[in-house]
């Protein structure tokens, strides 16, 4: 075995010797495409700022109805949020304080929280992703029968510069719980109790004040609104050292539950705080590009033991979460995914999108949720062992020309990758190398190089690798086929004949 790795060693510091200009094409691919990163943008929060990430389940009500959550609805969806909350804070520790009711829930990060270097995609993206993967499993715990439709987390991020603020802004959110609550507790019981129709009890409720609401829950429907369980009176507060349902209003709080450094009193304005919402503008006629990257898959893909280099089973399940995706938003036309992540390209115009962050965790939320739940579909001799987790970005691109690099900078990196993973794991076993020694053994070299390697030493036709695994997966509606069907292909999109095939796939006309 040593004898063999020294002529195999002899023979790399030959191929060193004979590279030439030609064998650095693959290399030169890329660096001609790798200008596109330069259209990414960092936007990091200031420092010193609370941050305030909220995740919204889009149509809450409709989303329990299509799976058929009809009894305790409400309840039922409460249990599942504090479980979620709880998971989601036990993973994130840079999570102070979290706060839930309805379908809201706010995480505050500390206040001097570096996590991912306060880069405002990657925070709200990883955390709506936790959040979506962890509700996806945990419904199983609270509801019988499996999701049919899949939940949506909308989210944002709002960023409050003093400790006052915070506290104005759980204060209104308490605010607003206790008054959803409160309406909704009415309308359920002027039709349960009372035996209102539903039309009725809106109409009965139309213009109330909050007196009068509690003046009909009593004498329509004997309840005193007071007695009505706590937590979906105040929601529900998750600190780090007790879940005490406890009230934001008062000082108490604040002095001993949750101590700020700034001195804050009760406030009774909360109108200006709108105003620290994070906005994060989409210009018009733009192409849009949200890149979905798994978050630590070395280990995930070690922990669920992925087959090396490539795993059939994990590329199918991404190739079926973009799928859904595409489904739920069809602005997207085009996705291109390898490896751990998926680019989705939303068309130039009238795809009706206005802020980043809100779509990239639409986005993200769906996609995570479809892997999480299909889980079992593709690995089904694997128990799922985490929650995985996805971060996601929003490009811009300019012009078709910059997108398409941007897909040729992708698909070059595929290539890249896989050719050197198939070479370095055939390396370690089919010939023994240890895991340093073919990392060694293939330091320097080319294209080309691993080609040859691959060929006269492995006996492997690299061309003969399965097409998924050189070229990813590229989803699309074909239009030569006529209908209207995504499609799944493996096929080149550097070169210019996929454009001239599907020329109208991006290069739309302006309808208006
Ligand atoms: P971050 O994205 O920075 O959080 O790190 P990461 O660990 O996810 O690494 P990165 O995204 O750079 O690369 C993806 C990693 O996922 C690869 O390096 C592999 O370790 C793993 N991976 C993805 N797909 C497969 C697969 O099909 N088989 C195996 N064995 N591993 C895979
Ligand atoms: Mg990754």
């Amino acid at each position: 075995m040593i004898k063999l790795h020294l002529q195999l060693l002899k023979k790399a510091s030959l191929l060193h010797i004979k590279r030439n200009i030609s064998q650095t094409k693959s290399i030169m691919a890329l660096t001609k495409f790798e200008y596109v990163k330069s259209f990414e943008i960092e936007n990091k929060l200031e420092a010193l700022h609370w941050v305030v990430l909220s995740v919204y389940c889009v149509e809450h009500k409709e989303f329990l109805k299509q799976n058929n959550v009809k009894n305790g609805s409400e309840i039922i969806f409460r249990q599942i949020m504090s479980s979620v909350c709880s998971d989601v804070m036990e993973e994130e520790k840079e999570i102070a304080l979290g706060y839930a009711y309805s379908n809201i829930v706010h995480f505050i990060l500390k206040r001097d929280t570096y996590l991912f270097k306060r880069r405002e995609y990657k925070l709200l993206s990883n955390i709506i992703s936790r959040y979506s993967s962890a509700f996806i499993r945990n419904w199983r715990n609270f509801v019988e029968t499996p999701l049919c439709k899949l939940p949506t987390f909308n989210g944002e991020i709002i960023l409050l510069p003093q400790d006052q603020c915070l506290r104005d802004f759980v204060t209104n959110e308490q605010r607003k719980c206790h008054f959803i609550n409160l309406e909704e507790t009415t309308l359920r019981n002027l039709v349960n109790i009372a035996k209102l129709s539903s039309t009725e009890a809106l109409e009965k409720v139309k213009n109330t004040n909050e007196g009068q609401k509690n003046e009909l829950l009593f004498s329509l429907c004997n309840i005193n609104y007071n007695n009505e369980p706590v937590e979906a009176k105040k929601g529900a507060i998750f600190l780090r050292n007790s879940n005490d349902c406890a009230n934001f209003i008062k000082n108490e709080f604040w002095e001993s539950s949750f101590p700020l450094t700034q001195k804050t009193e009760k406030n009774f304005k909360y109108d200006y705080l709108s105003s620290f919402k994070r906005r994060n503008h989409i210009l018009p006629h733009t192409f849009l590009v949200v890149r979905i990257d798994g978050k630590g898959f070395s280990k995930f893909s070690a922990t669920h033991k992925f087959e090396k280099p490539n795993d059939r089973r994990s590329l199918n399940l991404m190739n079926h979460a973009a799928i859904t995706v595409m489904k739920k938003f069809p602005i997207v036309k085009l996705s291109y995914g390898q490896s751990d992540e998926y680019s989705f390209v939303i068309k130039r115009f009238g795809h009706g999108e206005k802020e980043g962050n809100s779509l990239i965790s639409r986005i993200v939320s769906v996609l995570t949720g479809s892997f999480t739940n299909y889980w079992k579909d593709f690995f089904s001799e694997t128990q799922l062992e985490c929650n995985p987790v996805f971060d996601a970005r929003l490009v811009l691109y300019p012009t078709l020309e910059s997108v398409r690099d941007y897909l040729s900078w992708r698909q070059a990196d595929c290539h890249i990758n896989n050719m050197y993973n198939t070479c370095f794991w055939k390396l370690v076993n089919e010939k023994g190398f240890s895991r340093t020694s073919a990392q060694e053994y293939l330091k320097g070299t080319f294209s080309e190089d691993k080609q040859r390697i691959l060929k006269e030493e492995l006996g492997f036709i690299y061309s003969d690798d399965e097409p998924m695994f050189r070229k990813g997966s590229v989803i699309y509606k074909d239009n030569l086929s006529g209908d209207n069907t995504l499609v799944v292909k493996h096929c080149d999109i550097i070169g210019p004949q996929f454009w001239i095939d599907n020329c109208n796939l991006l290069e739309e006309k302006r309808v208006s």
